[in-house]
């Protein structure tokens, strides 16, 4: 098989993004069309919208709304699912995860930056086990493309990563010892099924919230989502300008 990695030009991508909000303005942007004849098994509310950008087989993934509760299907399990999904009906060349996610002040992140993540870890995961720990945590380097950092202007952070929006004191603890600038609920999920396929991944995250700051965290999150989904919107823009016509080695 011939990839991208063999010094072809990447040709096609995967982006994953759970929330609709997120998703739409680059759907746009890309001027993709929703996939009438679903690669995803029937009955599931995975959507695939999809088209060529440039030279790029461009595709948004989004894990749709939860069938019995009609809200976007956040989360690990989701992400989880629709990355081995996606990677088995398109095999991508690259994945690109974009969302939104909290940030710590403490590390210097402020509402609206974008980050690459440079390392991913899961935070509530504790199996207190020898080596079963480590299995949990689940820590990984990403992909960091050398020559997109130095040409785009993105923020470099460690993501971590849980099912839950807010965070508990052994959330708190977890983070702490991942060293974590940004907090999300997919990213790891998605590190870990891209690993087990050998399928590059960049991470895209733009600041919602302030986790260490003094605002409830989901009374912020919505406040800023729609204008934090716009900056993400024009960074996920930038990168996928930057790959097209580009090989793996020459990001
Ligand atoms: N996405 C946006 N803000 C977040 C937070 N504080 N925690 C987890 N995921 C998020």
């Amino acid at each position: 098989m011939t990839t991208a990695g063999d010094g072809k030009p990447i040709s096609t991508i995967v982006i994953i993004i759970a929330m609709q909000t997120e998703a739409l303005p680059l759907v746009d942007k890309f001027r993709l069309t929703e996939d009438p004849d679903s690669v995803f098994p029937n009955g599931v509310p995975w959507v695939r919208f999809h088209g060529m950008y440039k030279d790029l087989q461009v595709n948004i993934i989004w894990p749709g709304k939860d069938l019995h509760l009609g809200v976007d299907s956040v989360g690990t399990i989701s992400a989880s699912l629709v990355t081995y999904a996606a990677i088995q009906a398109l095999k991508p060349d690259l994945i690109i995860n974009a969302g939104t996610a909290g940030g710590f002040k403490a590390k210097g992140a402020r509402v609206g930056d974008v980050y690459l993540a440079s390392d991913v870890a899961f935070h509530d995961r504790r199996i207190p086990i020898p080596v079963f720990d480590q299995y949990g945590i689940g820590a990984r380097q990403t992909f960091s493309p050398p020559n997109l950092l130095k040409e785009l202007i993105l923020k470099v952070g460690k993501l971590s990563t849980g099912d839950s929006l807010d965070m508990s004191p052994h959330d708190e603890t977890s983070i702490l010892a991942n060293d974590a600038t940004i907090k999300d609920m997919e990213g790891a999920a998605v590190a870990y099924v891209a690993d087990l396929l050998s399928v590059p991944v960049i991470f895209i995250k733009a600041v919602t919230d302030i986790v260490d700051g003094e605002k409830p965290t989901s009374e912020e999150f919505l406040q800023n989502l729609v204008a934090v989904t716009a900056a993400l919107g024009q960074a996920v823009s930038q990168v996928v300008d930057f790959i097209t016509g580009k090989c793996l080695g020459q990001l």
